[in-house]
């Protein structure tokens, strides 16, 4: 299981390696699950420059490391991107920056609240000191990943199928290590992470301009897992 190539089967549902047709169903994927599985649009209406940011590396750069669940009916329902040398994959936030010079995002509707916002954060974080890197680069975990999946795919052992084909990928390429990273209110897919044989590592910094529905602030959460 999980050698390139291969198709894995889950029920009805089916785990094999990302193909370039399947670009925009991950981009939309991506935008719905955007807040801890649901929906962002209320926070951040604009799928892309998400999907810029959270896809792009992955699906534009480096595809060969990416898999997909595909429904019965070919539809496909859910992703892991993956990228076994996080130094190369794009940081969101630069992503995001760009979009701000060329599409205007800080002054459009959708967005320009959350950008706003997120200086305003970042401010204060840097003065009560607890502003932290999003991005880890560590030789111990240089693979990263993301994995999200529509709610029809959840829970049927697609994720766990998505995350064997990533990890042993890996193995076979001897690669040290693998990190995440999450939010730790996100306390589904930290159990998720957890059964897969991640820990947690790190602080647990808040995130810039990010807020819960009543206004809460949310934070990051890492993980990682060796391999060798
Ligand atoms: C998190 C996610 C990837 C898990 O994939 P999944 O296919 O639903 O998970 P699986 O069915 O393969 O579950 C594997 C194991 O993970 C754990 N797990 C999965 N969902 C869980 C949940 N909601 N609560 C607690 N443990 C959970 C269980 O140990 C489970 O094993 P079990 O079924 O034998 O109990 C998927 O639910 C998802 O995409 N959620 C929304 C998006 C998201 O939060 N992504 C992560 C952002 S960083």
């Amino acid at each position: 299981m999980g050698e390139q190539g291969k198709i894995v089967h889950v029920g009805d549902l089916a785990v094999r390696p990302y193909e370039a047709k399947d670009r925009a169903s991950v981009r939309y994927i991506c935008y719905v699950t955007g807040y801890m599985g649901e929906p962002i649009d209320w926070q951040w209406r604009d799928a892309k420059s998400l999907a810029d940011a959270f896809s792009g590396y992955y699906t534009d750069r480096e595809p060969e490391s990416s898999f997909v669940v595909e429904a019965k009916d070919g539809e496909v329902i859910g992703y892991l991107l993956g990228c076994k040398d996080s130094t190369r994959a794009w940081a969101p936030e630069r992503v995001v920056i760009r979009h701000v010079f060329t599409r205007g995002i800080a002054f459009m509707p959708g967005t320009a609240g959350f950008i706003w916002r997120s200086a305003r954060d970042i401010v204060a974080d840097s003065v009560m000191r607890r502003l932290d890197h999003s991005t880890l680069f560590d030789p111990r975990w240089p693979a990263h990943l993301h994995i999200d999946l529509l709610p029809e795919a959840r829970g049927k052992g697609a994720g766990a199928a998505l995350m064997r084909c990533w990890l042993d990928t890996l193995r076979a390429e001897n690669i040290p290590g693998c990190h995440l990273g999450t939010l730790a209110e996100n306390h589904a897919a930290i159990a998720f992470f957890e059964s897969m044989g991640f820990r947690k590592i790190g602080k647990q910094p808040p995130v810039p301009g990010l807020r819960s529905r009543d206004g809460k602030r949310l934070h990051g959460q890492l993980m990682a897992q060796d391999l060798a």
